[in-house]
């Protein structure tokens, strides 16, 4: 699989010069994207396109290429497909709609026969491409800027994960990889876990999926799998079941099914595409717990209520032993030390970061939800700042901050500075749910040799 994500040379066929075309589109992320390889474009037409000579077949490419990128129409796929085997082409993708989606098996069939035939891996069909930011690759028409970061996206729906590419850009949510499996006529959910498995850049999964081919091949790649894989699972209900089948052709299944499949095996599975990147944003950047015990430190009692409410919906063991008391030396003497630890409206960024030490220094704390509402006395740029500097990173920290623009702008320099942070408390609660459940999960998957988690 190597050669989808960092291929040595790479072809785009139907490169287009006209720059409203897929051809011409995936072309130019490619090449403006930063990519170091080789790019070829192909088009009978000849010419030149971007500053690069266009060859009029793949078999006149001079170099050797591991990747196609194919955007012809569907009825030239398997002509060009073809060519991509005498060549020596090991990976395609291949772009085009107009198979198995629409009923045109055969031209599917016969698209996987002859990518078998030359011993080549076929991506799609019926995708936008794929992006892989650690070799500043970006073979697809989604948007050309990706936040470079750790977690592998992997999307049956193509809007979709084109969405979410731009998506994650304005949340900075740090993307490794995405991939679009659309048709999965034969690179499947299953053979991208065993290559995230193993690579060092990506520390999550996050799968969008209608449905799987083989169940049971992908609960056992989970299972070989040493990182947290979160799923969203569409077509929960039965209206959306059949919704499902009029997009991808998948088989959603019964919903308990693959509920009860994902606990056999530890998938973390999320309610919706915001809850997923609430999961993997922290599972990617902290340190899992090493026991129960949460502390919520807040400047609200509002907030401290609301993020216990989630926090018990969750199921997430609040701490409440003897060391709380040492957390009377953040607070004015009308605070409360008892969990959730309310340092009161008056905490300035030096009482948040006194809080901060005494629950990193607390061996009865495990993990610590801080929570700000902004006030005059607490600029939360500062208190960003002083958490970037003083957080140590034993114990997981999620922070949910609250407020107007330069809350905003603090909550995108924590997320930058890779502190998960959210806009809600019950989101911060969320996020180091998702971590207990992975230290509870992690038991179930095979041992990651010489890493960390
Ligand atoms: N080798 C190389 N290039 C060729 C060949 C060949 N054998 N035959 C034709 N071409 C060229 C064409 O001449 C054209 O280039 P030009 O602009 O210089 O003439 C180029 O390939 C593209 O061919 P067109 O016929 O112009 O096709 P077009 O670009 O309109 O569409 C595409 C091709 C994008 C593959 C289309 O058929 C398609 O399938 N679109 C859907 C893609 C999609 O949505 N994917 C699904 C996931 S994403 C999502 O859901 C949002």
């Amino acid at each position: 699989m190597e050669f989808f994500f960092r291929p040595e040379g790479v072809a785009v066929i139907g490169a287009s010069r006209s720059p409203r075309k897929i051809g011409h589109q995936v072309l130019r992320n490619i090449v403006e994207g930063g990519y170091g390889g080789k790019v070829y474009p192909v088009n009978p037409k000849g010419g030149e396109i971007l500053g690069l000579p266009v060859y009029k077949s793949v078999l006149d490419v001079p170099g050797s290429v591991d990747l196609a990128v194919v955007a012809v129409p569907a009825p030239v796929v398997p002509s060009v497909v073809r060519e991509c085997g005498e060549k020596g082409v090991k990976g395609v993708a291949v772009i085009s709609s107009g198979f198995g989606e629409v009923g045109n098996r055969e031209l599917e069939e016969e698209l996987v026969r002859t990518v078998k035939e030359y011993g080549m891996r076929l991506l799609g069909p019926n995708i936008f491409g794929v992006v892989y930011t650690p070799a500043r690759l970006n073979a697809s028409f989604g948007p050309p800027e990706v936040v470079p970061g750790k977690i592998a996206l992997v999307s049956q729906s193509g809007a979709l994960g084109i969405a979410l590419m731009g998506w994650t850009q304005t949340e900075d949510i740090g993307l490794s990889a995405v991939v679009s499996v659309g048709n999965k006529a034969d690179v499947s959910d299953e053979d991208l876990l065993d290559f995230f498995s193993a690579d060092g850049n990506t520390e999550v999964v996050v799968i969008y999926m209608e449905g799987v081919k083989d169940g049971r091949a992908f609960m056992e790649a989970v299972r070989r799998c040493p990182k947290p894989v979160v799923v969203i699972k569409a077509g929960r209900s039965e209206r959306g079941a059949q919704a499902v089948s009029s997009h991808t052709g998948s088989l959603a299944g019964a919903d308990l099914v693959y509920d009860g499949a994902f606990r056999q095996v530890g998938v973390i599975r999320a309610g919706d595409v915001r809850d997923a990147f609430v999961l993997a944003r922290a599972l990617s950047e902290l340190p899992v717990p090493e026991g129960d015990g949460t502390v919520i430190i807040t400047n609200g009692g509002g907030m401290g209520v609301l993020a216990t409410d989630a926090a018990e919906d969750e199921g997430l063991p609040l701490y409440s032993g003897p060391e709380l008391v040492a957390f009377r030396s953040a607070m004015p003497p009308f605070g409360s030390y008892r969990n959730p630890v309310d340092i009161t409206g008056m905490a300035d960024p030096t009482m948040y970061l006194r809080a901060l030490e005494v629950a990193q220094e607390s061996r009865g704390v495990h993990s610590v939800i801080l929570l700000y509402c902004e006030t005059a006395v607490c600029d939360p740029l500062e208190l960003a700042e002083g958490l970037k500097k003083e957080y140590r990173r034993e114990k997981p920290l999620t922070v949910a901050m609250v407020g107007g623009s330069r809350t905003a702008e603090a909550v995108h320099r924590l997320n930058r500075a890779g502190i998960p942070a959210y806009t809600s408390p019950a989101e911060a609660v969320r996020a180091m749910k998702g971590l207990y459940l992975w230290k509870e999960f992690r038991g179930k998957r095979a041992p990651l040799s010489g890493g960390a988690r």
